[in-house]
C-alpha cells in the first residue's frame, strides 16, 4: 500500500511539473514513471516486476547450426522498486552455466519445471545491486526455435505468447518492458535478423549488431537466421526473404509502403523507425508475427495477386494495437487482436475500398459465427471477450473470440458514435498509452470516459460484448452483395448442378472462399464437377486451395489426396493444418491423418505440434 501512495505522488509530482510538454527531460521523466507504473499479476509469469524490474538488456550469442543450440549471456540492468533480496525470471527448458551480480558470481536456482509456463530462476540480489549476468545455453526443449537442416539452413524464432523463456530468461510477462541491444554471431553466408535494427547485407565473419531503443515486451523477441536478402520497398519499408522467393515477395508487398501511409493518416505516426517483412519458411506455425520493425511472414500469402496481404495490413497494425499499446496479460488477449483486426480492416478499407474490405469483414463473421458455435459446445466462458486464462496455456485464448468478437465490438463502437469521433478517440488511446500496458477495465473507463457525451453506454451493450458469452444480437451488419451472390451460387449449384451462376475466374479469393465454405451438403460428384470446371485444385492462393481441401477431405475426393499429403507436409502454418487433420478425423480417416502427420511432423514448430500430437494421440 505503501508503495502505491509512493507511487501516484511520484506521478503526480512528475506530471504537475511537466506542464512544457516540449521539454525532452521532464517527459522523460514520466515516461520512466509510466515504465515503473505497478504491473498486474500476471498467470503466466513467475517474476514479479514489481518488486525488481529488468529494464535493459544485452545479449550476446553464437548460433550453433551443427549442435542446434543457441549459446548466449544474457545481461540484465536492474531497476528496484521495492525492497527485495531476490530477482526472479522466466525459463523453459534452459542449461544455465552461471549467474553473476555485479561482475560476482552468484549461486541460483531453478525450480521445478511446470505445463506451460516452466521455471523460475531465482537470483539473489542487494538492494543496491545494478546488474545480473546469465550465461547459458539453449537445448532441444526450446519451444520457440525452429531449425532447419538440409541445403537451406534456417533458424527462426516464436515467441508470443510464454515461449521467449525457452530461449532468453526473462521476466515473460506482456507488462514488462525492455530494450535491449544485441551481438549475434551465425556462419558467414548467413544472415541474422532480430526485431530491432537490422542489416541489409550479410557480413563476412558472419557477426551482426543490434539495437531496440524502445521498449518492448519479451514476448516481441525475434531472432532469424537463414541465407536472405533484402529489397527496398519504399523509404521505410523493405522485405527479406530467401533467393528463390525475393522477387515474387517483393511484387506482392508493393502496396506495404501505402498500407504504412494509410495507417498513420488513421491513428498517429508509426513509432518504430522503419517497417520490414521476413518471409519465412513454409514451416512458420502462424500467417504472420508482429515483430516490432520486422514482421515475421508465412511465404502461403505469395499469391502472386496481392490477394492475401491483408495480413501484413494486419502485423502492420500491431505497431500500434499490441506494440505500442500492450495487453497488460494473456487474459487481455482481445486488446491486441480485436483492435488490431479492425485497424486492419480500415487499412484495407484506405487502400483497397470500402467494397473490398466489406468482403473480408463477411469472412471474419462467418469465422466468428462458426466458432462461437464450436467454442460454446466445450467452454462457453471462452466466448467472452475477458478470458480466465489461470493455469491455462494461453494459446487456448487465441481464438477467434478475441479477433473477431473484438472486431466487430470495436466496429460497433465505430458505428453508434461515427467515424470521425471514434477516430479521434483512436488516435487520442494509442498515443496517451503509446508504451504503456492496457488492461480491459482500463480501457473501458477510458471508453466510457472519453465517449460520455456520445452516450456510447445506452447506445452499446458493453457488459454484455465483454463479459457475457456468445455474440450480443447488436452485432454490426456487413454489406456485400458480391459475398452474398457468392453464397446463393453455392446453394444454387448444389440444387441443380448449374455452374453458369459460378463467376470463378471474376471472382476475389473472398468470394471463393464465401463459395465453397457455403456448399450445404457437399457430394463427391459435385466436387469432381467443380474442379474440372475451374481447376481448383491447381488455385495459387492458399486460403481457396484450404477451403478446397476441406471438401476433398469431406467428400473423399481421392484424386487431391497427393496434394493434401504434399500441402501437409511443406506447410507448417496451424491455422491450415490443425483444421486438415481434424477434417480427416471426423470423417474417419484417422488412419490417413497418422500416415501423413507422421512424414509431416518433423517439419513442423512445436505450436503446431503441440496442437496436432493433442488431435492424434
Ligand atoms: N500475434 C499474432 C500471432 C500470435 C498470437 C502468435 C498469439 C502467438 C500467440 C499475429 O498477429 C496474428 O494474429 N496472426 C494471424 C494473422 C491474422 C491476419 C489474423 C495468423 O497467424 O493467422
Ligand atoms: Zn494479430
Amino acid at each position: 500500500m505503501r508503495f502505491i501512495i509512493y507511487f501516484i505522488a511520484c506521478i503526480a509530482l512528475a506530471l504537475s511539473s511537466c506542464k512544457n510538454e516540449n521539454n525532452p527531460s521532464q517527459s522523460e521523466k514520466v515516461r520512466n514513471m509510466i515504465a515503473a507504473s505497478k504491473l498486474a499479476q500476471d498467470a503466466h509469469s513467475y517474476s514479479r516486476p514489481n518488486e525488481i524490474r529488468v529494464k535493459h538488456l544485452t545479449w550476446n550469442a553464437r548460433v550453433d547450426f551443427d549442435k542446434k543450440i543457441i549459446e548466449a549471456t544474457a545481461i540484465y540492468e536492474l531497476q528496484h522498486l521495492a525492497p527485495a533480496d531476490e530477482v526472479v525470471l522466466d525459463v523453459k527448458a534452459l542449461n544455465i552455466t552461471s549467474v553473476q551480480v555485479d561482475d560476482i558470481e552468484v549461486k541460483y536456482a531453478v525450480s521445478e519445471e511446470k505445463p506451460f509456463i516452466g521455471a523460475s530462476l531465482t537470483i539473489p540480489v542487494k538492494r543496491d545491486s545494478k546488474q545480473i549476468a546469465i550465461s547459458y545455453n539453449t537445448t532441444e526443449g526450446a519451444e520457440a526455435l525452429l531449425w532447419m537442416e538440409g541445403e537451406q539452413p534456417f533458424l527462426f524464432t516464436q515467441s508470443q505468447a510464454v515461449l521467449a523463456r525457452t530461449w532468453i530468461p526473462c521476466q515473460d510477462s506482456p507488462g514488462v518492458r525492455i530494450t535491449y541491444d544485441a551481438t549475434v554471431k551465425v556462419s558467414p553466408g548467413l544472415m541474422a535478423l532480430m526485431s530491432a535494427t537490422n542489416p541489409t547485407e550479410k557480413t563476412v565473419d558472419g557477426v551482426y549488431h543490434f539495437k531496440m531503443d524502445q521498449p518492448i515486451s519479451t514476448y516481441l523477441m525475434a531472432l532469424a537466421v537463414g541465407d536472405v536478402s533484402f529489397r527496398s520497398l519504399g523509404n521505410r519499408t523493405g522485405v527479406y526473404a530467401t533467393k528463390d522467393l525475393i522477387d515474387v515477395s517483393a511484387k506482392e508487398f508493393e502496396d506495404m509502403q501505402a498500407m504504412l501511409e494509410a495507417a498513420e493518416k488513421l491513428y498517429g505516426p508509426y513509432a518504430w523507425g522503419r517497417y520490414d517483412v521476413l518471409v519465412l519458411p513454409a514451416a512458420f506455425p502462424f500467417g504472420g508475427m508482429e515483430n516490432p520493425r520486422l514482421t515475421f511472414a508465412t511465404p502461403t500469402i505469395l499469391a502472386g495477386d496481392k490477394s492475401l496481404v491483408s495480413l501484413i495490413a494486419h502485423e502492420l497494425a500491431h505497431s500500434w494495437s499490441g506494440n505500442l499499446v500492450t495487453n497488460s496479460t494473456w487474459d487481455d488477449f482481445w486488446l491486441n487482436e480485436g483492435f488490431t483486426v479492425y485497424f486492419e480492416e480500415r487499412i484495407m478499407e484506405e487502400v483497397y475500398g470500402r467494397e473490398y474490405s466489406e468482403m473480408l469483414a463477411l469472412l471474419n463473421k462467418q469465422d466468428l459465427e462458426r466458432s462461437v458455435e464450436e467454442i460454446s459446445a466445450i467452454n462457453a466462458d471462452d466466448t467472452k471477450l475477458k478470458l480466465t486464462l489461470v493455469n491455462r496455456n494461453p494459446d487456448d485464448g487465441m481464438t477467434d473470440i478475441a479477433y473477431n468478437k473484438g472486431y466487430f465490438f470495436l466496429r460497433l463502437c465505430e458505428e453508434q458514435v461515427g467515424r470521425e469521433k471514434w477516430d479521434d478517440f483512436l488516435k487520442k488511446y494509442f498515443s496517451e498509452h503509446a508504451f504503456q500496458v492496457m488492461d480491459t477495465e482500463r480501457f473501458l473507463d477510458y471508453l466510457r470516459k472519453n465517449l460520455a457525451s456520445e452516450r456510447i453506454e445506452e447506445k452499446v451493450n458493453i457488459e454484455e460484448w465483454v463479459y457475457k458469452p456468445g455474440i450480443p444480437s447488436n452485432i454490426p451488419i456487413v454489406n456485400s452483395n458480391r459475398m452474398e451472390l457468392a453464397k446463393s451460387s453455392a446453394t444454387k449449384f448444389a440444387q441443380n448442378g448449374d455452374t453458369k451462376a459460378i463467376r470463378w475466374s471474376e471472382w476475389s479469393y473472398q468470394e471463393k472462399v464465401a463459395f465453397l465454405t457455403n456448399m450445404p451438403a457437399p457430394n463427391l460428384m459435385q466436387i469432381k464437377q467443380l474442379d474440372k470446371s475451374f481447376s481448383i485444385s491447381s488455385t495459387k492462393n492458399n486460403e481457396v486451395l484450404f477451403a478446397w481441401l476441406d471438401l476433398a477431405i469431406i467428400t473423399e475426393y481421392k484424386e487431391a489426396y497427393p496434394q493434401l499429403e504434399e500441402f501437409l507436409i511443406r506447410v507448417g502454418r496451424r491455422k491450415f493444418v490443425a483444421p486438415l487433420y481434424e477434417r480427416l478425423i471426423s470423417t474417419n480417416q484417422k488412419d490417413i491423418a497418422k500416415e501423413i502427420y507422421q512424414k509431416a511432423r518433423p517439419n513442423y514448430h512445436s505450436v503446431t505440434i503441440n496442437t496436432i500430437d493433442e488431435m492424434i494421440k
